[in-house]
């Protein structure tokens, strides 16, 4: 493991400036702060606006996240990365998602090598099968053409390709339907083969490891059902795979020209643009899927190239350095005002949470900081009508990330008139709820409105929830790429701020362990398993006996 001292952000100069920037700022409202020049707070990248202005900051305060950054070197941590350093110092990896984004005269390497051109290689060949899915050319193994899809993974082999083919609903082959099958849960592959039918269905086995229990046990449980109905030489028709560990696919008797593979330095929940983009690319077509990979692009080149103030990562990132280390907000609300968003929140939980929890630094130093935020949400306007009333005047302080298309989805107008009406009233919806947070309504201004004296405690709106405002065009894969990436850099953002390994997920391993020991438990009736705590020995006790009773 290369040996890498961390910084210890609170003994920066600019920690214990933000220190009192926090104790000015709890005097101050975001009301307030909006009736000075806030332009500094608002960025454009890749035809995307990114709106800090509803942030309970100010410029002095922005100046100070500034100069922690540079006090913690975010900048030489942005130049590494794109460097191919093995930044994932735990895991003695490189986190070169960007490479997967490249185009031809990009130059991307790792150890002096260039990494770009086995992309290039795979993307190209990815469009060669999804071309051949897509066109019929490649059929099942009794000749009917693919019609359905299953995507077998889980983590990063799923969240993404299964948020991106909601969000892309609109550029699908209507002749090609996805589906995702992640949960070990036989509730999850059932329910999906109970869709499909074996002649015309293509299984995609997702998993970069190749190893993960739930992803192997589904795709064992689907070559089987195939087998069984179309006979052992049909998997070869039916089955691809994409993953870094291309001997065990081959071993799973996937043929090799269906196994796409990507790399060590990949990350899961990075890999939505490699390979593991598959299905998507299947499902909106080569063409398509090289916008995604160009809005993604577009926000590599602005991260890397922009000036830390200028920088819409960077300031995505070091707003939830503020809310989280200086505001003390736990957690951050992710709303996209889009149906067809309703899986992001889903998404960007792995990508934040799996990324930034950590207590030690790289250096194995615990940190005396809060680290990563809790991260959820659900799409507006839906979320209005349960969760919102505790944003508005709960006790809990909770920034907001709200997400919103200027413009519906192009060919969503072919069903009729309407259909710009209510886009109107879904921002109107988006901005609203941005102004009620950040602003409120004050004593006063409820009083005016007539309301009796007795009510007026319970209609004020504190307001000053901190909101970012991120707004597209359109829902495009060029705008799904721009904001994807714009996430993944504003977590490394946080990352390197507090000097935590973003890359590895140590945390989950163990878990895996321990089930796999309480499998092999339950196989073999075994209840004293002395590798068990007390209480897992007596649920694992009484789920035994409730096996033996006689089902009602
Ligand atoms: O949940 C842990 C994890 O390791 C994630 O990081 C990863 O995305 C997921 O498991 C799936 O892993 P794989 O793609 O190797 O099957």
């Amino acid at each position: 493991m290369a040996e890498r001292v961390a910084i210890d952000p609170t003994a920066c100069p600019a920690w214990s400036t933000l220190r009192r920037e926090a104790h000015r700022m709890r005097d101050e409202s975001i009301r307030s702060l909006l009736r000075s020049d806030r332009e500094f707070l608002r960025i454009n990248a890749a035809e995307m606006s990114f709106d800090f202005s509803r942030q309970r900051l100010d410029s002095a305060v922005l100046e100070s996240l500034i100069a922690l950054a540079e006090q913690t070197g975010v900048r030489q941590a942005i130049d590494a990365m794109f460097a191919g350093t093995r930044v994932n110092s735990t895991e003695g990896r490189a986190a070169l998602h960007v490479a997967l984004r490249g185009r031809p005269g990009d130059s991307f390497t790792v150890d002096g090598d260039d990494v770009f051109g086995a992309v290039d290689n795979v993307v190209g060949r990815m469009e060669v099968f999804a071309d051949s899915v897509r066109s019929g050319a490649h059929r099942g193994a009794t000749g009917e053409r693919i019609t359905d899809v299953v995507n077998i993974g889980i983590g990063g082999s799923d969240l993404g390709p299964a948020m991106a083919y909601q969000a892309l609903r609109a550029y699908r082959d209507p002749n090609i339907t996805c589906h995702f099958v992640s949960n070990v849960d036989p509730a999850d592959i059932v329910d999906v083969l109970s869709h499909v039918t074996p002649e015309k269905t293509l299984f995609i086995i997702a998993s970069k490891t190749f190893t993960t229990a739930e992803t192997m046990i589904n795709a064992e449980y689907a070559r089987t059902w195939i087998v069984d109905h179309l006979g052992g030489s049909s998997v070869g028709a039916h089955f691809a795979a994409v993953s870094t560990a291309e001997q065990l696919a081959d071993d799973f008797g996937i043929e090799q020209q269906n196994v796409f593979g990507f790399w060590d330095w990949v990350g899961g929940r990075y890999s939505l643009t490699s390979a593991v983009g598959l299905s998507t690319m299947l499902a909106i077509g080569p063409l398509h899927f090289r916008e995604l990979l160009d809005g993604a692009r577009a926000i590599d080149i602005h991260f890397r190239d922009t000036t830390l103030p200028d920088n819409a990562p960077v300031l995505m990132g070091l707003c939830a350095v503020w809310n989280r280390n200086f505001l003390q907000m736990s957690t951050s609300a992710v709303l996209p005002y889009s149906r067809d968003l309703a899986q992001l929140p889903a998404y960007l939980q792995q990508l934040s949470m799996e990324s930034n929890g950590k207590s030690v630094r790289i250096d194995g130093s615990p940190v005396t900081y809060d680290t990563g935020a809790i991260y959820w949400g659900e799409p507006g306007t839906n979320g209005q009508h349960s969760f919102f009333q505790l944003l508005h005047q709960g006790t809990d302080d909770v920034c907001s990330d709200i997400i919103l298309a200027a413009r519906p989805t192009s060919s969503d107008r072919q069903f009729g008139g309407q259909i710009d009406d209510q886009h109107d009233v879904l921002v109107a919806h988006a901005l609203a709820q941005a102004s009620v947070l950040s602003v409120g309504l004050t004593r006063e201004e409820v009083a005016a409105a007539g309301v009796s004296e007795a009510l007026v405690p319970h209609k004020v709106m504190p307001g000053n929830r901190p909101v970012s405002v991120i707004m597209m065009d359109q829902l495009t894969p060029f705008s799904l790429g721009a904001l994807l990436a714009a996430y993944e850099h504003s977590v490394f953002v946080q990352a390197a701020v507090w000097q935590i390994n973003p890359f590895d997920q140590w945390g989950v391993e163990l878990g895996k362990k321990v089930a796999s020991g309480i499998v092999d438990d339950i196989h073999q009736r075994q209840v004293d398993d002395p590798e068990l705590d007390p209480a897992t020995r007596a649920s694992l006790a009484a789920l035994l006996v409730r096996r033996d009773q006689p089902r009602s």
